[in-house]
């Protein structure tokens, strides 16, 4: 890396990016290097830092149309945080969308830092446990194969292969987080298929109703938006050769039952937070959910020193501190 580093971060204006800004905010540097200079870009405009330690332009832009992703890194810079994209939800239910964003979106950003000479950047992608598809016959290892059952699977799937072999052919160095579902999902419900798992928890801190679409048994496996954040960060000044011939691995999550959600949830907001979680199954979301797995052993992830939250209890724990100003119970 150089003296001074210049970050883009695509899909800034979503959830992760404006965590990831915000802790680049208060904390500038990556391995070490000084953040001098960052680049947002989000189909939405992404909202710039009032009082930022670098210098932030904003661009407004789809990155699936021509010409928007060669100018998003025309001056080249060193990190970029490739987040933009459909989620689950929406991709299953659009596909044209979800392909012409999540893929073609992916590759004309791959493209345009490969017609670039003498330019070798960090990219972070973030893949998703939708990867993988059933059936599971207890925790998902690192070689477990892809078959994803949606079609963002499928698209995060492809995307992974072209980052691998963009990085293979020396064009960047990347580096693909297969994300879990990442809970407590704060601000408003998106169109991921997943957003239950963290309205549930969300909603009847902030004193309203939460539909819970799926049985109590469900296992799943997540990570708060404060873990996913040093994930990023992690990935971002990984040693490449320790990554080896496989730049996309599997992310540690914390499994537990929606049923031990909801105990995590009484223990922060009593039984009052618990009684406004409504149940109302939704065939859709159910079918999308459990062709995802359900548990992970990551352990690749681990052993390069990416850093989970413990369990279920902290991840609501974050929340409250992160969203909550510390308090919770309405
Ligand atoms: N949040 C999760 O649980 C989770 C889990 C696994 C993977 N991921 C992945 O992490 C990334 C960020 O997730 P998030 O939770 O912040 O999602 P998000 O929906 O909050 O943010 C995605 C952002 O991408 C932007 N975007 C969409 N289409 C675009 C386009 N054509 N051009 C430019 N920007 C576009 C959206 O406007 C949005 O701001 C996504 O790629 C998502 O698939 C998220």
């Amino acid at each position: 890396m150089s003296d001074s580093l210049h970050v883009l971060i695509t899909g800034a204006a979503g959830m992760i990016g404006r965590k990831l800004l915000a802790r680049l905010v208060r904390e500038p540097r990556l391995g070490g290097v000084p953040v001098e200079r960052m680049t947002l870009l989000d189909v939405v405009e992404p909202q710039v830092p009032k009082s930022a330690p670098f210098k932030v332009s904003s661009r407004t832009g789809d990155l699936s149309l021509p010409g928007e992703a060669s100018a998003a890194v025309a001056d080249m810079p060193g990190c970029i945080f490739h987040l933009a994209g459909v989620v689950s939800g929406e991709a299953e239910t659009d596909l044209e969308k979800a392909y012409r964003v999540n893929i073609d979106g992916t590759r004309f950003l791959f493209d345009a830092i490969r017609s670039r000479n003498d330019y070798r950047p960090r990219v972070v992608f973030t893949s998703s446990a939708a990867v993988y598809g059933g059936p599971f016959e207890g925790p998902v290892t690192d070689d477990f194969h892809l078959t994803p059952h949606s079609s963002y699977g499928v698209a995060k799937a492809v995307c992974e292969q072209l980052l691998a072999d963009y990085s293979r052919r020396g064009f960047f160095d990347g580096v693909g987080i297969r994300l879990p579902a990442i809970t407590v999902r704060p601000g408003k419900p998106n169109k991921a298929a997943s957003g239950f798992f963290s309205s549930i928890i969300r909603e009847p801190l902030a004193g309203e109703t939460a539909i819970l679409p799926v049985s109590d048994a469900l296992l799943h496996s997540h990570a708060s938006p404060r873990a996913a954040i040093g994930y990023l960060l992690h990935a971002a000044t990984l040693e490449m050769d320790k990554l080896g011939e496989r730049p996309n691995l599997m992310m540690p999550a914390v499994a537990c039952t929606i049923a031990e959600q909801i105990e995590a949830l009484r223990k922060v907001g009593g039984d009052r937070a618990v009684a406004r979680i409504q149940r109302v199954r939704d065939s859709l979301i159910e079918r999308i959910v459990s062709g995802w797995p359900h548990e992970f052993e990551a352990r690749r992830a681990l052993a390069l020193g990416f850093v989970p939250d413990r369990d279920f209890d902290e991840i609501v724990a974050h929340h409250v501190e992160d969203e909550l100003g510390g308090k919770a119970g309405a």
